[in-house]
């Protein structure tokens, strides 16, 4: 071959995976929409000509870019994996993340950095996708045709009579007008223990805890701030006293009856039995319905079929396919923070004798092959992402 020509055959694929980057930057903004739209709105697009318009053109640019997308798939299949990541993982800034990002001044938080930083080792990555339900959340196409816990199909009614209550569906004014967040999920892992980051985990703002994970005799490690606190019934806070008084509490259903626990939580009506669940539930959640939020089930089935990619079986909840809830959280935050932190995530499973939990003597040894959860398959997910640097992984257990 003459090097004119192997200049123009490396060339060649380079312009299109520019393209594609370029594009998957323009085309993310017409899937979700950009700010939940109020119902008058909606209904002005829908009595005005020129909005519908543009819509259908939207649609049509989607159909055709898609279609690029694969062929391009198969012309250069081997540059990315299964999932759809790039198979070589660099750490170095490409070059216009590295003029964007590359010159600001050390501790500057960097907007759009880790979205940015996903759609490089991940093209088709779509930012806006809105962290919690809302009152238009039946437009959300992705999760309306899944049953809980990839989308919420069949749960509409008990949704709307849950959000007529809340009536808050974001972060609260403060954190929702900041240009720019730095997020910090902090995982449940023995890996957290005696490492002092509690400060460093303060200093987020956002502060994401999972379940029932204590703050309370553990700071030093933990820290004190908790801006929500992701939980699904099984795994709620059950003394009422250990709730954290300014934080949000966000409900993730992974079966519809966990929607009918969270209307009573809502509520605050008395759960009849615990038949159904897995292990004993809260009955009692000392959170006013304004601090209750409903976490947008699409980071579930994103994580779980995208992302890890685990089995489908036709959508249902099946053997090995539901990413744990550290996952769940991490794909919420790609979405809505300008950064990405974890700490505590990590089952060091050489270690038998390390502790599982920060919070409990239950060794590592005790965890058994899960049903559930595919945690090797999630592991190699996590992995992408801090090798890539689109999340910093404070304890370094990923
Ligand atoms: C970095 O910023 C300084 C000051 O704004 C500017 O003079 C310099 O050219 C910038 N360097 C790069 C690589 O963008
Ligand atoms: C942390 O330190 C305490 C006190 O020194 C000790 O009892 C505990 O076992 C340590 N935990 C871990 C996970 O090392
Ligand atoms: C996890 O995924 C691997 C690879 O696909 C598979 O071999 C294994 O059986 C899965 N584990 C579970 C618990 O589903």
């Amino acid at each position: 071959m003459k090097p004119s020509h192997k200049l123009l055959f490396f060339l060649c694929p380079m312009l299109v995976l520019g393209f594609i980057y370029y594009s998957s930057g323009k085309l993310h903004l017409h899937v979700w929409g950009q700010k939940p739209q109020s119902d008058e709105e909606s209904t002005l697009m829908a009595s005005t000509k020129g909005p519908k318009v543009k819509l259908a053109t939207d649609s049509h640019v989607t159909e055709s870019e898609t279609e690029i997308t694969l062929t391009v798939g198969r012309i250069v299949g081997s540059v990315y994996d299964k999932q759809g990541f790039l198979l070589k993982l660099d750490t170095k800034l490409p070059l216009e993340l590295a003029y964007k990002y590359g010159n600001l001044s050390e501790g500057a938080c960097k907007q759009g950095y880790a979205a940015a930083k996903m759609t490089t080792i991940y093209p088709t990555f779509m930012k806006p996708a809105p962290m919690f339900l809302d009152r238009n959340f039946k437009r959300l196409s992705k999760v309306s045709n899944y049953l809980p816990p990839f989308g919420f199909k069949t749960q509409e009614r008990i949704i709307e009579i849950i959000l007529t209550s809340t009536k808050q569906y974001g972060l609260g004014e403060e954190l929702d007008s900041l240009s720019c967040k730095r997020c910090i999920i902090v995982g449940n892992g023995g890996i957290l223990a005696n490492k002092s980051l509690g400060s460093r985990i303060d200093e987020y703002d956002v502060v994401v805890r999972l379940n029932e994970a204590p703050v309370h005799g553990y700071v030093k490690d933990v820290g004190t701030k908790t801006t929500m606190r992701i939980t699904y019934p099984e795994g709620a806070i059950q003394k009422p006293d250990r709730y954290e008084k300014d934080s949000l509490f966000v409900f993730s259903a992974f079966k519809p009856l966990d929607f009918k626990w969270l209307r009573q939580m809502v509520f605050k009506e008395k759960p009849r039995g615990t038949e159904g669940f897995w292990k004993s539930v809260a009955h009692y959640v000392p959170r006013e319905p304004v601090d209750m939020r409903i976490l947008n089930p699409y980071f579930i089935q994103e994580a779980a079929f995208q992302f890890i990619g685990l089995p489908l079986n036709n959508g249902l909840m099946g053997k090995g396919n539901i990413p744990t809830l550290g996952a769940v959280a991490i794909t919420m935050a790609l979405h809505n923070c300008d950064e990405v932190a974890v700490a505590g995530f990590g089952y060091d499973m050489l270690t038998p004798h390390a502790p599982l939990h920060y919070y409990e003597t239950v060794k590592m040894s005790a965890i058994k092959e899960s049903w559930t959860h595919n945690i090797s398959k999630e592991k190699d997910f996590l992995r992408k992402l801090v090798r890539a640097k689109v999340i910093t992984d404070l304890t370094k257990g990923i």
